[in-house]
């Protein structure tokens, strides 16, 4: 279970949540993608219907809906599943205040969920440390931090690392910081070369190998309601993709 969480907007999140579970599912894993984000950006790219009154994540951690009633099969996706998040999930920051257990509602949610089986779980995180993200890295087995190629990457990552910590001193012993992921990287720039080297040498291994290039077709694909695996498998952002799941796939084997 993957927490993808980083409090910056816009480093590629929910992109990295949608493509790298996309090629999990194509590789014959099944995979649930949480769309932890009011903005259900992870929902609108996996197709799955989150206006109106749908059953929502909302509903799991504030209602105490059952995790099945709301989880979707993707279109055309067979392997592939996604738990909808509508606007309703921007009053749970504040409703779950007031909850018993309010850090564990989604991992009470997911454990009595178990009956399906998935090989992994992706939760997409919004871009806050708020008591979603919370609940996210306190369900989660491990985090993946999308870090952008750009000058203020860096800035901001303390406090998320910081709370990495502090969970697992009071919620989640288990929790770990396995994956970093290049994202949206420019290779004509030297910036971008800068960042990734200073990424690397603070965070090793942990950093992929694979770097997300960036590509316009990853930023087309949502709007037809698909992965990049799917809209253009040839193009650069899905062999990336593609490659950083082989790596996490890989991971997950060894360690
Ligand atoms: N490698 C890339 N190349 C080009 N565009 C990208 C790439 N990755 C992401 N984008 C685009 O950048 C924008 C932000 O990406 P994304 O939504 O994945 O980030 P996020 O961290 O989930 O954002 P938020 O914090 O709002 O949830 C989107 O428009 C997305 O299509
Ligand atoms: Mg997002």
């Amino acid at each position: 279970m993957i927490a993808v969480a980083n409090q910056k907007g816009g480093v590629g999140k929910t992109t990295t949540s949608v493509n790298i579970a996309a090629a999990l599912s194509m590789h014959g894993q099944r995979v649930l993608v949480v769309d932890l984000d009011p903005q259900g950006n992870a929902s609108t790219a996996l197709a799955t219907e989150h206006r109106g009154d749908v059953p929502d994540v909302y509903q799991v951690l504030v209602d105490d809906l059952p995790m099945a009633d709301i989880v979707k099969q993707v279109p055309d996706m067979p392997n592939l599943y996604c738990a909808p998040a509508t606007i309703d999930l921007a009053g749970a920051e504040i409703e779950l205040v007031s909850l018993v257990a309010r850090e564990a509602r989604l991992r009470r949610a997911l454990a009595a969920y178990e009956a399906v089986e998935f090989d992994y779980i992706v939760i997409d995180c919004p871009p806050s440390l708020g008591l979603l993200t919370v609940n996210a890295l306190v369900a989660a087995d491990e985090v993946m931090i999308p870090i952008q190629c750009e000058y203020y990457a860096l800035e901001g990552l303390g406090q998320l690392l910081r709370n990495v910590d502090l969970i697992r001193a009071h919620l989640n012993p288990t929790l770990r910081l396995s994956t970093i992921v290049l994202t949206m990287y420019d290779g004509r720039t030297r910036l971008a070369s800068q960042v990734a080297e200073e990424v690397r040498s603070h965070f090793g291994d942990t950093v992929l190998k694979t770097v997300i290039p960036r590509s316009v077709r990853l930023s087309e694909a949502p709007s037809y309601g698909q992965s990049v695996m799917t809209y253009d498998p040839g193009s650069s952002g899905a062999m990336a993709y593609m490659d950083a799941a082989r790596e996490i796939a890989h991971r997950a084997t060894v360690s």
